[in-house]
């Protein structure tokens, strides 16, 4: 096993039109990993994707899957990864049973190791095998892509955008199976998400892309204590006194009349802020801490350049 399932060095895409969609990636995905590529709209992730996929000629650079060099092993290169594109592309007249044999012989996978069943019982579609593709809910059309992604064991799963748009419940089970595929498998999966709460609770690592280019890379946790506010919310025993917070420390009053103070950690300490409610005659019922969330870093970073310009 490589130590990286994916490696990108000056990855660029100018598209026919001229328009400069990536603008020289690097970035490498540590295999068994599930990597989150985030970005505005725009910023170039599905082009980064359907690059990996092959499904996008790139202007320049150097792609490794698996430790394949994509110009030099195009097949074992291909071989290494499968992907869920953002688009739907399926064949209406086909059933799912039916694209999932023929997508395994795309792959040249051998007629004795076939998954069909185990697949379509995976994505629950094993009722709706013979039904034709185009008499499925939108919800099984998505189910059938995961599983036409997963025919040929690839070691690398590759997900656009894979929740957008559908309901909780499918929500819940595609993100059980990638799951249990990156446990019980070690499946590397690199997804690409608007719900930053979903890639908060799901990457190891997370990448941000925006305009073409990477902003930051780095492990979830690590991102999000890079952000310097945090908030103290203080249930008070009984009714909270007046309270003016000490300089630094902001203080909004919730509706169950916790106070929520607000102050940064490289300035004041969580200490110093309790015991400043303790001086102003208040005692903690209950204390609890609220962490920047992966939305709060989303906005610094590209809210930063936006304003730059
Ligand atoms: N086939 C294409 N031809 C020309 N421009 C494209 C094509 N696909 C995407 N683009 C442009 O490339 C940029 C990046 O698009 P895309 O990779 O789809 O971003 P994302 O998936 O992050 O929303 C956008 O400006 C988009 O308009
Ligand atoms: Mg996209």
């Amino acid at each position: 096993m490589p130590g990286n399932a994916i490696e990108i060095e000056g990855l660029r895409k100018t598209y026919a039109g001229g328009q400069e969609a990536l603008k020289g990636i690097d970035l490498a995905v540590p295999a068994g990993s599930i990597f989150g590529l985030l970005g505005p709209n725009g910023a170039g992730k599905s082009t980064l994707i359907n690059i990996l996929a092959g499904l996008v000629i790139k202007t320049a650079g150097r792609v490794r899957i698996w430790g394949f060099d994509q110009d030099v092993n195009p097949r074992q290169s291909r071989a290494a990864i499968g992907v869920m594109p953002q688009e739907p592309n399926m064949d209406p007249f086909f059933t799912p049973r039916g694209t999932l044999d023929t997508q395994a012989g795309l792959y040249g996978v051998p007629k004795a190791e076939r998954r069909t069943e185990e697949i379509l019982e995976m994505i629950g579609l094993t009722d709706k095998g013979d039904a034709y593709a185009r008499s499925l809910s939108g919800g099984m059309r998505r189910r059938l892509l995961l599983g036409k992604a997963l025919v040929h064991r690839p070691h690398v799963l590759v997900l656009d955008e894979p929740t957008a748009g559908v309901d909780i419940e499918l929500r819940q089970m595609l993100w059980a199976n990638v799951r249990r595929l990156n446990e019980e498998e070690g499946l590397t999966v690199i997804l690409t998400t608007h719900y930053l709460e979903e890639a908060q609770e799901m990457c190891d690592e997370i990448a941000i892309i925006d305009k073409g280019e990477l902003i930051v890379r780095d492990r979830t946790e690590a991102l999000l204590s890079r952000l310097d506010g945090k908030t103290l919310v203080i249930l008070p025993e009984g009714e909270a006194p007046d309270f003016a917070p000490p300089p630094g420390v902001t203080l909004e009053r919730r509706r169950d009349g916790a106070l929520a103070l607000g102050y940064s950690r490289s300035e004041t300490s969580a200490a110093e802020v309790l015991d400043a409610v303790r001086a102003a005659g208040i005692t903690p019922r209950d204390v609890r801490s609220e962490e920047p969330n992966l939305e709060d870093v989303f906005l610094s970073l590209t809210g930063d350049r936006r304003k730059a310009g």
